[in-house]
């Protein structure tokens, strides 16, 4: 039987996430070897709804992989949000001649393929962002690279707390997810972590816990914070003028987002990559890329788009009794 794919289009948007650039590197390169046609949509949805795509070939995807950041170049785009974008995008992607566009990003942007599915568009996302804010996937390529950097930088503020023995709270991004401070708490042996799906513990409590770990002979103190709490300055204005403890407020912002890719995200972008072209080919439809329980499985976008994942709170738990 003839193969009915023949053309593809790839595009990232959103967040850049290191990682995202072996997706690229898998999809155009399994797709070629495979027969088919690949166009490449700069700025994301943005570049979509504007024309500005080329072909792109095995060689054009060499050395990409070792790089953070999007070689497709990526955007958030406001008018995908309205009817008018989602329109214009579909009709695009029709006049292309695309059988099915890869849409590498994280929860806004799977919103964006989504729509387009609904226009008649066969498309499949891979979760990309460092938030790992998609609950229908384990794993979201970009998170490891993130975490791994806010924890170096959490090594190196440890350093200058523990010498003025100060207590440092360092700011972590997430967007509304507290999965990056979870992890950058846990690895870089912070005392309490505040995260939007634990409102239980308050600042009162952070202090609490400092004074207490001073009293313990503890000379430093390591907050971490989750940006969907926010407030890290405010907060440590505040610990300073209860507790009498010099205290400074770093937020990270922007650093963990960059960095050369770990061999997670690499891993995972690669085999996401190469296995969504093989789904594609496979006839699968309008599907999402997902990693859970160590395999990966394509699921259908709508149900994957549904899907809630329950917060488990074990990580704090351990958190805490590990700074004791
Ligand atoms: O989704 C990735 C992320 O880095 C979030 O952690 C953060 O809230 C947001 O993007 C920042 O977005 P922008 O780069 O558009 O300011």
């Amino acid at each position: 039987m003839e193969n009915k794919i023949k053309k593809i289009g790839i595009l990232t948007s959103g967040g850049d996430a290191p990682g995202m650039n072996a997706v690229i590197r898998a999809v155009v390169r399994t797709a070629i070897h495979k027969g088919l046609k690949v166009v490449g949509i700069r700025r994301g949805f943005e570049g979509l709804i504007s024309g500005d795509f080329m072909d792109l070939e095995a060689s054009d995807v060499s050395n990409i992989m070792y790089r953070g950041g999007t070689t497709l170049l990526t955007a958030r785009c406001p008018e995908m949000m309205t009817q008018a974008g989602q329109e214009k995008a579909a009709q695009i992607a029709k006049v292309l001649n695309l059988d099915a566009l890869v849409v590498i990003g994280g929860d806004g942007s799977l919103h964006g393929a989504q729509a387009l599915s609904k226009l008649g568009i066969n498309v499949f996302g891979i979760p990309g962002t460092i938030d790992l804010d998609l609950d229908c996937t384990e794993y979201t390529i970009g998170f490891d690279t993130a975490v791994n950097t806010g924890m170096e930088a959490i090594n190196k503020i440890r350093d200058t707390s523990c010498s003025h023995e100060r207590c440092s709270v360092v700011e972590v991004m997430g967007r509304n997810c507290g999965y990056i401070a979870l992890w950058c708490s846990l690895t870089g042996g912070a005392e309490e972590v505040l995260i939007p799906e634990n409102p239980d513990v308050n600042s009162e409590m952070v202090i609490q816990q400092i004074l207490e770990n001073r009293s313990h002979g503890k000379n430093h103190n390591l907050v971490v914070v989750a940006e969907g709490i926010g407030n890290s300055q405010e907060l440590a204005e505040k610990i300073e003028s209860v507790t009498g403890i010099q205290t400074r407020a770093t937020i990270l912002g922007h650093l963990q987002r960059g960095g050369i890719p770990t061999a997670i995200d690499r891993l995972h972008g690669s085999v996401m990559g190469f296995k969504a072209v093989e789904a594609i080919l496979e006839g699968r439809q309008n599907r999402v890329m997902v990693y859970r329980n160590g395999k990966y499985l394509d699921l259908d976008l709508d149900e994957a788009l549904e899907y809630k994942r329950e917060y488990d709170n074990s990580l704090y738990e351990m958190i805490k009794i590990l700074a004791i």
